[in-house]
């Protein structure tokens, strides 16, 4: 059984990209079990990608030259099947947003906790066997749709009579929420609800296709449509024939795009590139955007009318800080999920751990929570989770009172970042001048989120 699994992972190529070269070797010795490249340059990793299969790529985001998230842009216009994980300096959930949007499966922040790093990868991999059965299965997978989203507060509450009366009909919906709020477990709801459930449900990710590339994406091409248009192939929109198409990040659709849907919506027909036969649509569309779309159209990037089309019913997910009452059921949930998935026998949360979520302001929703207790569970050597291994950002608020730092964060500070993180934020220090404000632009942090990293790290400021 071991030998098997160790055979499955010699053949995975891992490619690590960074540009200070002790990284690169420390992550040749943590990975052992996977065959390592390591290259020190965006340049150098589209060349790899360009050359040959890499099944997982683990990029840096702050380098010198191309940085980490142009990079990834680069890749995933080359591979779309590489799963990639970015390392950034300090975790912030901006830049981690935004290199998830350009589809990036996670990120993991330096310095890091060998343990939690080799978790990410394992998942990274394991999604990417999922992924390939779900495409194999795609016509047997019947997931059931309510018992899976968790909530019990009242707007979850209204929330769930609205999909409920949605499933009943064929009309648009609009999914509107932060990221991880829960929209393509609602999407996925509307339509495995709906008597459209036998149908195909199929996923179009308008933010992760190249702006060149979407229109064949969802129309398909014919043979020769463009240079590249080597076959024939069939778009999202026909392949959801009496299934639903699910329009996700739909608010980053280019503005052709938007006028070209909004005529296939209208007329209910569409042409393939490159076609000349009117291809009759028979898809729901389902979209979704954690865009204030209402601000995408005063501001003139989001079609009006389309809007109203694609809008017939919104549905507004609460962000988790506006649930708190979900936290412990939501908790309770994963814990379950996960001591599953870990074989691990985790009984419950201690209080002050409890505590410290509940004062949490979860940018990333309830997908920053489920990644935190899939952490815990993974790593908890205990019945109880507790606060020890919790991120750094769950202690760090943007805004605080540096007087009073209190002592039990300043240990727990400690205990999750170590020396490393202070070599690091001394060695940024230098390279500014001590210039604070410039330092913390440099790490994507707030001025005072840095000024905390040091008293707490114990950096006096060279004056
Ligand atoms: N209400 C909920 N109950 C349980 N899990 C949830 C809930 N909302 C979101 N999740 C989980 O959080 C993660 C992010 O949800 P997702 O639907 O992908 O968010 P979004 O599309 O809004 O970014 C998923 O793993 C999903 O299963
Ligand atoms: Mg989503």
């Amino acid at each position: 059984m071991e030998n098997k699994k160790l055979l499955d992972k010699d053949s995975l190529v891992v490619m690590v990209v960074d540009d200070e070269v002790n990284v690169v070797e420390t992550f040749k010795v943590l990975l052992d079990k996977y065959n390592v490249l390591g290259v020190n340059s965006g340049p150098a990793a589209i060349d790899v990608v360009n050359k040959q299969n890499v099944d997982l790529i683990i990029l840096d985001i702050l380098m010198e030259g191309m940085d980490g998230l142009e990079t990834l842009k680069r890749i995933r216009a080359i591979n779309s099947d590489v799963e990639i994980i970015v390392v950034t300096a300090v975790k912030t959930v901006k830049t981690a947003i935004e290199a998830m949007k350009l589809g990036a499966y996670d990120y993991i922040m330096k310095p890091f906790d060998a343990d939690e790093m080799l978790l990410s990868v394992e998942r990274a991999f394991e999604r990417k066997r999922l992924n390939k059965e779900v495409v194999y299965l795609r016509s047997e997978i019947k997931p059931t749709a309510f018992e899976n989203i968790i909530g019990n507060s009242e707007p979850m509450k209204r929330i769930f009579e609205l999909v409920f009366e949605m499933c009943k009909t064929d009309s648009n919906v609009m999914v509107l929420g932060e990221s991880g709020t829960g929209k393509d477990l609602v999407a996925k709801a509307l339509h495995y609800n709906s008597n459209r459930k036998n149908g195909p449900f199929v996923v179009v990710d308008c933010a992760s296709i190249p702006e060149n590339l979407i229109e064949s994406e969802l129309f398909g091409h014919e043979k020769g449509a463009f240079t590249d248009a080597i076959s024939q192939k069939l778009g999202k929109f026909e392949l959801a024939d009496n299934g639903t198409v699910f329009l996700d990040e739909i608010g980053t659709l280019p503005m052709n795009l938007q006028s070209k849907l909004l005529r296939v919506i209208e007329t209910r027909e569409f042409q393939r590139v490159g076609g000349i036969k009117d291809l009759k649509i028979n898809a729901r569309i389902i979209s979704a955007t954690n865009m204030d779309i209402k601000k995408a159209i005063k501001d003139g990037k989001f079609r009006e009318d389309l809007y109203y089309r694609l809008n017939v019913v919104p549905i507004n997910l609460p962000p988790l800080r506006e649930r708190k009452k979900d936290l412990s059921l939501l908790i309770d949930y994963y814990i379950k999920f996960f001591n599953k998935k870990f074989s691990k026998n985790i009984t419950s949360i201690s209080k002050q751990a409890m505590n410290i979520l509940k004062n949490y302001d979860w940018p990333g929703n309830v997908r920053e929570l489920k990644n935190i207790v899939e952490r815990m569970v993974a790593l908890s050597k205990d019945s109880v989770i507790t606060h020890n291994r919790f991120p750094l950002d769950i202690f760090m608020p943007e805004e605080f009172d540096k007087e009073t730092v209190p002592e039990e964060k300043r240990s727990l500070v400690n205990y999750v970042c170590g020396q490393y993180e202070k070599k690091f934020v001394i060695g940024i220090l230098e390279k500014v001048n001590w210039n604070q404000t410039k330092a913390a632009k440099l790490m994507g942090i707030h001025r005072n989120t840095l000024i905390y990293k040091m008293k707490i790290l114990g950096i006096q400021s060279a004056k």
